[in-house]
């Protein structure tokens, strides 16, 4: 249980927090002196590039020392501007090259400041009624509150539906539990043609656009969609002049395998928003990164893109940034994100053998599994045991940090573990996971 003297509000009341004391590449000790393995990168899918690397913190300190903050409505600064480049020099598909970057701090602000571009750049084009994002159910794409009315998760949600407007969704691409109860391919990506009638039914002239996930993080526990399914969606979105907004604060730089997720689909959004990874943890930063054309329809009109927080594109975070990513270049950490996730997916295929798993799935180096309570009839545990939060207190009581999350069916309950070590974890360290999660098995099968 938590102290209830201490002042700082933590993330839940039931729990002791340890204190970090030091971190080194995949390792964090605590104040006690106790080892653990940061397998799930963060709360989650943050630390990219291993702690302790000493180019992105002396690169901070550089930018730090320089100015502190700097007056952003009336100068730039020279990070942001090399950062914008190296971004355009790596974007996926026809945006290389061919694309500006807006910078903000959060995921959260990432998402939202995309959907605010989506509707900006229409209201520009006179094209003012479109003002819908649609997004998925089971998709999370942040906590404010234009974000959360575009997320599909009911237990994250529900408390503050009152207060926003909601936006329409469409079933998430989850073969696992397929809303259409399919199989893939015979299924021919229904998943995905329903968000044919889904812009019909609210009126083409009404969507702004389409937001999704290439690979579902915390609300499925890494579901990638399937192949097939993002080419669909592009031409659908093409067809009713909607945009399609990528939300790759989870999945870019290295994360699945490719430099960006929506790559392995080979099609091209308007729009991505990104963050996490972008800094490896060492700061917060995101990005907006969208199609030339539409930032032109903006700049053409001298229409200012309204959107914007007081610490957007802090000289201090843009050089983290920038030193990120070269250290994700250099190290050639796509690459191993591949090679590496693609063995600890085998590895993790073991766990099929407990009565409790009812699936293992991911891409790249961001994999998750699901317990299920009946493997025939993959039913769930009563969400309220918090089963995923009792295997993660498994884990880690034995050193290994993994990430609790729920909601596969409705939103509310299916539990499941999310699983993203640094990009930089070798196979020797897969092997080291892998003790710890059978032992954590085990112990869980005998209290469930
Ligand atoms: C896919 C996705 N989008 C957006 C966000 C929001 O990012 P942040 O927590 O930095 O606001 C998250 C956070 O977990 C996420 O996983």
């Amino acid at each position: 249980m938590s102290n209830p003297n201490e002042v700082a509000v933590q993330r839940r009341w039931d729990w002791h927090y340890p204190i970090v004391a030091r971190a080194e590449g995949i390792y964090l000790w605590d104040t006690e002196g106790k080892r653990y393995i940061d397998g799930s990168g963060g709360s989650s899918v943050v630390t990219s590039i291993g702690h302790g690397v000493k180019e992105v913190p002396a690169a901070m300190a550089r930018a730090a020392e320089a100015y502190s903050f700097y007056p952003a409505h009336a100068f730039s600064n020279p990070k942001l501007l090399e950062l914008a480049d190296l971004i355009a020099e790596i974007a996926p598909g026809d945006m290389r090259h061919n694309c500006k970057v807006w910078m903000t701090v959060t995921g959260s602000e990432a998402t939202d400041d995309a959907a605010r571009l989506a509707r900006q750049y229409w209201v520009v084009k006179g094209k003012p009624s479109k003002h819908i994002i649609l997004g998925r159910w089971q998709a999370f794409h942040g906590d404010n509150i234009f974000a959360v009315s575009m997320s599909g998760l009911t237990a994250r949600r529900r408390m503050f539906t009152p207060m926003f407007r909601d936006m329409p969704k469409i079933p998430p691409a989850f073969c696992y539990r397929c809303y259409f109860e399919q199989t893939y391919p015979r299924c021919q990506l229904l998943c995905a043609r329903v968000l044919e009638d889904a812009i019909c039914q609210s009126g083409p002239e009404n969507i702004a656009a389409f937001i999704a996930e290439p690979v579902v993080g915390s609300a499925l526990a890494c579901a990638p969609a399937p192949d097939g399914y993002f080419q669909i969606i592009r031409e659908i979105c093409d067809k009713y002049d909607v945009l399609f907004i990528v939300d790759e604060v989870m999945t870019a730089l290295g994360r699945t395998g490719k430099m960006w997720g929506i790559e392995h689909w080979g099609v091209t959004p308007d729009i991505i928003a990104t963050a996490k990874g972008l800094t490896g943890g060492y700061f917060p930063v995101a990005a907006v990164i969208a199609r030339n054309d539409l930032w032109e329809t903006l700049r053409a009109n001298n229409a200012h893109f309204r959107a914007g927080h007081t610490l957007n594109a802090s000289v201090i975070g843009m050089a983290a940034a920038v030193e990120t990513i070269q250290y994700v270049l250099k190290h050639n950490l796509v690459e191993n994100a591949r090679t590496v996730g693609a063995y600890f997916l085998e590895q993790l295929k073991g766990l099929r053998q407990y009565r409790t798993i009812g699936d293992v799935r991911g891409l790249g180096m961001m994999v998750g599994f699901e317990f299920v309570a009946d493997k025939e009839t993959k039913a769930t545990f009563p969400p309220e045991r918090e089963v995923s939060r009792l295997f993660s207190e498994l884990t880690f009581e034995r050193g290994l940090v993994t990430y609790p999350c729920a909601g596969t069916v409705r939103g509310v309950a299916g539990d499941t573990i999310l699983m993203a070590p640094p990009l930089v974890t070798t196979k020797a360290q897969i092997d080291e996971i892998m003790p710890i999660l059978h032992e954590s098995m085990r112990a869980f099968e005998a209290l469930v």
